[in-house]
């Protein structure tokens, strides 16, 4: 049967020259990148390499990157790391953070664990296409206000937030601002310097890295504490031995990401496209999230009158690895967080259908999944007690 993965929004394979630049790590130069004789030197050099191919994506120096087992640990290091220093210091600013509702939950959980601890969390709403209002945001934004930590793009419905704006209000009010870009490196031009943007969490297996590895970007006059304690490596924020293989892999993903940026947004943009129009001729079908901003690789759809879990198993069935929404809670039966959000009911929630494209999706993918996936909802919607034509 022919097999399809429309799932790189979950994770993505890792790229081939990502893998070849990995390998030699594994056991020829396998030394702990903190040792000083020549097997550690040459792994820290390695690493080195990879800290310059990680900032070049992002416009970033060198020495505001640091390495993290992936994006959720990233995000729990800025948030966490900023807030328990502000506390610490008991600085002018008060115990104030600002985020939105349709954040990951490396990002939402981690903010209402500090709610638990006395932190005072504002989550903002979203408009009907997952787009934040930044009037909300400066209305939100009071003197206690340390922390802005705004998505640049969403995992389920693809929308791109205003993230200029949001870091030019951000820096107005002399308030941190950090961004969740794991679903947006590689795919969305990004400049940390003319975003404003003060750390920015980065994951190696969305980009045709390798899983288990990550990076955050701290603008160099940021202060964190750690929330990792050991051996002090990266400047004290982040303990443990090395990765070296993984941390080159991240690291060249990002340098590729970064070469094939504009031929993978054009031949991204030309699938999604055309995958949209042609599911959007099956009858009460609907696109979530905006339809312009949005990311390139994205189309999230809602059916009604259809269960997306029974739907993705059809699918599947089919060959084609699709998604409810994002792989984190699509085992959990809740409806989506964002989607609620963006202001479906749960009936509706429950019947969307995420198709996130990749490098190596073809014109013909979307011609399989254009003649299978019509049949699969009339079906479905025969046995629908929601369906009553
Ligand atoms: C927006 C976003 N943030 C964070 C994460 C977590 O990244 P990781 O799997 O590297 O921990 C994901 C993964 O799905 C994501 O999509």
């Amino acid at each position: 049967m022919r097999k399809i993965y429309m799932d790189y929004a979950a994770t993505t394979p890792v790229d081939k020259e990502v893998i070849d630049e990995m390998i030699p790590y594994f056991n020829e130069i396998y030394g702990n990148a903190s040792s000083i004789h020549s097997f550690g030197r040459d792994a820290f050099n390695a690493i080195e390499h990879a800290r310059e191919q990680v900032a070049n994506i992002i416009n970033a120096g060198s020495d505001e990157v640091i390495f993290t087992s992936g994006g959720t640990e990233s995000d729990n290091l800025a948030i966490k790391g900023v807030a328990y220093l502000n506390k610490k210091k008991r600085n002018t600013k008060g115990n104030h953070i600002i985020t939105s509702a349709i954040e990951h939950p490396a990002v939402l959980e981690t903010c209402k664990y500090l709610e638990k601890q006395g932190f005072n969390v504002v989550y903002l709403p979203v408009d009907e296409y997952g787009l934040i209002n930044p009037d909300d945001l400066i209305e939100a934004i009071s003197k206690d206000t340390f922390l802005i930590t705004i998505m640049f793009a969403n995992n389920e419905i693809g929308t791109i937030e205003p993230i200029e704006e949001i870091g030019n209000i951000a820096r107005e009010h002399d308030v941190l601002f950090h961004t969740d870009a794991v679903q947006a490196v590689g795919k969305v031009p990004i400049d940390v310097n003319k975003f404003n943007i003060d750390l920015l969490s980065i994951s190696s297996h969305k980009i045709y890295g390798p899983k288990g590895v990550g990076a955050l970007y701290i603008r160099e006059d940021v202060k964190l504490q750690p929330i990792v304690h050991g051996g002090g490596h990266e400047k004290g924020l982040r303990s443990s031995t090395y990765n070296t293989p993984g941390i080159v892999g991240l690291g060249k993903a990002c340098e590729l990401g970064k070469k094939r940026m504009k031929k993978d947004v054009i031949h991204l943009k030309n699938l999604r496209d055309t995958l949209i129009k042609n599911v959007l001729e099956i009858e009460e079908s609907y696109l979530n999230g905006h339809p312009e901003k949005r990311l390139v690789n994205n189309a999230h759809f809602r059916f009604t009158a259809i269960e997306g879990e029974s739907l993705n198993l059809m699918l599947d069935d089919k060959g084609i690895a699709a998604s409810t929404g994002s792989a984190c809670s699509s085992k959990k039966l809740q409806a989506s967080h964002v989607l609620l959000a963006i202001g479906l009911d749960p009936v509706e929630a429950h019947g969307s259908l995420r198709l996130t494209l990749g490098r190596w999706n073809t014109p013909k993918d979307i011609t399989y999944v254009a003649d299978v996936l019509p049949e699969i909802v009339e079906n479905l919607r025969k046995m629908s007690p929601l369906w009553n034509r």
